[in-house]
């Protein structure tokens, strides 16, 4: 357990938490007193695992399984969600994956998949967590909001990004989700903002960073000379969730070592 707490009896919703992005953020809001929904979608060792490390360290969490893809599993692990914690406060819209191809050879299967997970997940997920936010409404206590939405981005999402165009129409698609629902449910008091990490060190691109000429070229295309950590990630999620950032609307914070800066522009130009 942190020692400030700045989410102290607060539930979220991480989806895609079993590893990467997702499992480091889960752990960092576990840290400030949140309690966990460790979703997966194929993977119950990997949430099981993190579920284990935020019970050790003194938290609560609870794996459920859900395609966030699919409109009926994703109302059940809500259901369940407020079964175990009463209620939810906090959604991280983090469930994500690519399926990279030639723009030519990619499949509709390759661009269902990610479109349906990346795109039509974090708007099912954000419905569910809205429906509930407004049934439940402002707990002083908790919150000066009545629910706070975390969408998982990208810097692909004004970057274009070549041998991904479903990975990248997906992560487009997320930056006007994201300002729509935060114009729409401002008024009602619900905070909607993106994180957009540049290369994070995980699973999905593991082949950009293991060997070091792989890292060596990725750091080429990062001003700050380090490629990003889930921890990097799990502190923003964690200011985004909190009231710390109560003012905050309609957002992308970028975390990216400075990726979205043009790394090509600085000599010459
Ligand atoms: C992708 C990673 C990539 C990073 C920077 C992320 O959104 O999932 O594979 O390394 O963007 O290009």
């Amino acid at each position: 357990m942190g020692v400030t707490q700045r989410l102290k009896g607060q539930s979220a919703v991480v989806t895609g938490a079993s590893s990467g992005i997702g499992a480091g953020v889960a752990r960092a809001l576990a840290r400030e007193g949140a309690q966990i929904i460790v979703n997966y979608a194929g993977h119950p060792e990997g949430a099981e695992k993190v579920v284990h490390e935020i019970e050790t360290a003194g938290g609560k969490a609870l794996a459920i399984r859900a395609d966030v893809s699919q409109e009926d599993q994703v109302i059940a692990m809500f259901a369940k969600t407020i079964e175990a914690f009463g209620t939810v406060d906090i959604l991280v819209n983090n469930a994500g994956l690519q399926k990279d191809a030639p723009f030519q050879n990619m499949t509709l299967a390759q661009w269902n998949a990610v479109l349906g997970v990346n795109l039509t997940g974090q708007f099912l997920c954000a419905r569910e967590a809205v429906k509930e936010f407004l049934r439940r409404g402002i707990v002083p206590e908790r919150s000066r909001t009545a629910g706070k939405i975390i969408c998982m981005s990208s810097v692909h999402e004004v970057i274009p990004w070549a041998g991904h165009a479903n990975y990248a129409a997906s992560k487009g698609g997320v930056m006007l989700l994201m300002k729509t629902m935060a114009q729409e449910l401002a008024p009602l008091k619900i905070r909607v903002n993106s994180i957009a990490p540049g290369a994070i060190k995980t699973p999905i691109n593991t082949a950009a960073w293991d060997t070091p000429e792989a890292e060596a070229n990725l750091l080429k295309l990062i001003p700050y000379k380090r490629v990003g950590v889930v921890e990097d990630i799990g502190a923003a999620a964690v200011w985004l969730a909190s009231d710390e950032s109560d003012y905050v609307q309609g957002t992308t914070l970028f975390v990216d070592g400075g990726m979205t800066l043009y790394p090509g522009f600085d000599m010459g130009g």
